[in-house]
């Protein structure tokens, strides 16, 4: 059997893919559009595994994922596609609605026929694990305590809305269809083969290229961060385990103002690539205009996961970012390619 994981082309799932092939014997199929989001290139150590599929299409596509499903006798989904830059979202959220919203119908309908269909035996391990976002919870408070599961939806951009959304229908697709559903809603990610318009890797490449570090407002948002490769784990830990029609949250216990995090990415910098003429990166530090509604802060409170699942992150803020700053420094081709747009001529040249 083989498990199908969606948008695995992104940062997050193409992450979750090399470490499951990595990890694990069973077969894997890759989808994904191939958005200006996705980047096969991601993925192309995998060239030649004979374990790993990829195909191109659309969450939406029922005919697509229903021939996929069968053929492959897929035991779970891993649901990660998604439109899921919230500046993205402001300027236009159709495609948010299009993909976060239809498009999850589309596949829990699509897969629920498939499951309706498999044997007994097999219908009781499958599963549908929908990949979510701490976002849908809203804003919190200075002092507030962090988001639990129980915490009301309060999403305030066109990206948590539409994620929201997604997240109420997978949870309705379990109460009233039965499917064998799971939701993770996570923190902010960082790690290798971030797109590099994410506050991360944004400030990484233009520190090095001597452009402004450009933080919005006053920089004291706050964000908790998860490096990537702790994310995929739990993911595996709540396919594995995770009770079904639950959902968990996955944190690092990292918050950070938005100014902390480029501050300690400019020191790491400072130390690892000094700059020829003596000065710090942090000078490079740029106030520009606040993002409209943006969320003032995020924290998560992942102990169910812990005491449910025995799940907590490997990495602390200051391992993992060292880790993501020195993959930038080393993998200057992969950047190239994002950067000057080459990786999506590979995709036209491949499937036009
Ligand atoms: P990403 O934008 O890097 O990747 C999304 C992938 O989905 C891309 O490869 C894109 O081509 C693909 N895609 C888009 N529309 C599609 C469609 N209609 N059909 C098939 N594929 C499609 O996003 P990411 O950061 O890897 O996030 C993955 C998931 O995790 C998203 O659902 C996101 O909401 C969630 N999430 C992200 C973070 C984060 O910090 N990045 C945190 C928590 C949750
Ligand atoms: P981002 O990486 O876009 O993730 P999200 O909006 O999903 O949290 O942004 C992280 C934080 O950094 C968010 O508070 C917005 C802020 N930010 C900046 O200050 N400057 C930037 O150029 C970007 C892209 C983000």
């Amino acid at each position: 059997m083989t498990i199908l994981v969606t948008g695995a082309a992104g940062f997050i799932g193409s992450n979750f893919v090399l470490d499951w092939c990595d990890q694990l014997t069973e077969d894997l199929v890759s989808f994904d559009l191939l958005t200006y989001a996705g980047n096969l290139e991601n993925l192309s150590t995998l060239d030649g595994n004979p374990r790993h599929h990829f195909i191109r299409g659309n969450i939406g596509d029922r005919a697509l994922i229903s021939e996929l499903l069968k053929k492959y006798q897929v035991r779970a989904v891993v649901n990660f596609a998604a439109e899921s830059h919230v500046d993205r979202s402001i300027h236009g959220p159709a495609d948010f609605i299009e993909t976060n919203i239809v498009g999850t119908y589309n596949l829990l309908e699509s897969v629920r026929s498939y499951w309706n269909d498999l044997d007994e035996a097999t219908k009781k391990v499958f599963r549908f694990l929908h990949v979510s976002t701490d976002e849908v919870y809203g804003s919190l408070d200075d002092k507030a305590p962090a988001f639990t599961e129980n915490y009301p939806y309060e999403p305030n951009s066109p990206y948590s809305a539409t994620k929201a959304a997604s997240d109420h229908l997978v949870r309705a697709w379990f109460h009233t269809y039965g499917l064998p559903v799971l939701t993770t809603n996570c923190s902010n990610n960082y790690g290798p083969y971030h797109f590099p318009e994410k506050l991360i890797p944004l400030c990484i490449l233009n520190a090095l290229n001597g452009k402004p570090l450009p933080i919005y407002g006053d920089g004291q948002q706050i964000r908790d961060w998860l490096y990537v490769k702790d994310h995929c784990s739990a993911i595996r830990e709540v396919l594995k385990q995770g009770k079904i029609g639950d959902t968990y949250n996955v944190g690092g216990w990292n918050e950070r103002t938005n100014l902390e995090v480029v501050k300690a990415l400019c020191a790491i910098l400072d130390e690892l690539r000094p700059k020829a003429d003596g000065s710090k990166y942090e000078s490079q530090i740029t106030y520009v205009k606040d993002r409209p509604g943006h969320d003032r802060r995020y924290a998560i409170d992942a102990s169910k996961l812990e005491r449910e699942l025995g799940w907590r992150p490997q990495e602390t803020f200051e391992t993992g970012l060292r880790k993501t700053v020195l993959w930038y420094l080393e993998n200057e081709t992969w950047v190239n390619h994002v950067v000057s747009g080459e990786y999506q001529h590979w995709v036209q040249k491949q499937y036009s």
